[in-house]
């Protein structure tokens, strides 16, 4: 093709085009991001990413990727308000009930073995799932000397998290959930209700240490008995996956735990023969070499 030439819908050429051109567009998107805001995106599932940047674009009414970036880049509130939207923050406590049963059965006697316990919640979002082990292990006796590390590259996220704050409208499912995941008591019974929220109470924060870390770039910062990275990893592509699969791995003690979320599985990984399933259908596992 000559310069001034177009493709066009019947060049056999046409959709490859089209396809390198939106990468090429997506793939300066993404750097004019990270410029921005520090978040690199480009370990994302791409297919996934177009679909969410899509429905940002419509639902701001912008013209395209373009004039998204121009107002990313003059207005700061809304820069945040897009990352939270690519970035999902969607939660609840005690999520998939039976997984967190199954952590109070085979987890909890393990652990108790431990002096000091470290939990690593990686890709928290607002907490909610730090706050259900905080509150399991104070049912088991043993929240005093264990640790909770809660990350997420969100900050928006981890502000919410550290304030231990709870919806409102979200407490009769919570209530449910915990229950259903062996709860002992009322969850009503660890939080007080204001106005616009529910507040944790501060005993069921206590232990827990709330800090950014990206995924795609940081370190490991320490070792874990136990690693939770539910619900986080299903966006990622393959690479990144398992980057972030060696990570855990050289971070998690011989067996230690690590929970993944419901639709992500260890299974074809380069990680499978590194661990053993506790349950068949629950996604925790035991590092075993
Ligand atoms: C759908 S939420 C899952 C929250 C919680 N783990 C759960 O299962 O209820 C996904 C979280 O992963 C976080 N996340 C996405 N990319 C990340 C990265 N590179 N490093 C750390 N957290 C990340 C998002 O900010 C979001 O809070």
């Amino acid at each position: 093709m000559t310069p001034g030439e177009h493709p066009s819908c019947d060049d056999p050429g046409w959709d490859t085009n089209v396809a390198g051109r939106e990468a090429a567009q997506l793939q300066g998107f993404l750097e004019r991001l990270f410029d921005l805001s520090g978040v690199d995106l480009s370990g994302y599932g791409k297919r996934a990413l177009h679909r969410r940047l899509r429905s940002v674009i419509k639902g701001e009414g912008l013209s395209g990727l373009g004039e998204l970036t121009e107002r990313m880049h003059a207005d700061p509130c809304f820069l945040a308000r897009v990352l939270d939207r690519i970035l999902l923050r969607v939660t609840t406590m005690f999520r998939d009930p039976p997984f967190f049963r199954l952590f109070r059965q085979r987890v909890v006697p393990v652990l108790r073995t431990y002096p000091y316990p470290r939990l690593w919640v990686a890709g928290c979002s607002t907490g909610q799932e730090a706050f259900s082990l905080a509150i399991l292990l104070r049912e088991e006796g043993m929240y005093d000397r264990c640790r909770i590390y809660a990350t997420d590259i969100n900050e928006a996220v981890l502000e919410q998290a550290r304030a231990g704050l709870l919806p409102l409208a979200s407490l009769d499912e919570y209530e449910h959930n915990y229950r259903a995941a062996g709860g002992i008591r009322c969850l009503s019974d660890y939080y007080t209700r204001r106005e616009t929220a529910a507040v944790l109470d501060p005993a069921v924060l206590d232990r827990i240490a709330v800090f950014r870390h990206d995924l795609a770039r940081d370190a490991s910062f320490n070792e874990f008995h136990v690693i939770f990275c539910r619900n986080v990893l299903m966006y990622f592509d393959e690479a990144l996956r398992e980057r972030v699969h060696r990570l855990f791995r050289e971070s998690l003690v011989r067996l230690g735990f690590l929970g993944l979320g419901q639709s992500e599985a260890l299974q074809l990984t380069r990680h499978e023969s590194a661990y053993e399933a506790l349950a068949p259908r629950q996604r925790l596992y035991r590092r075993v070499r």
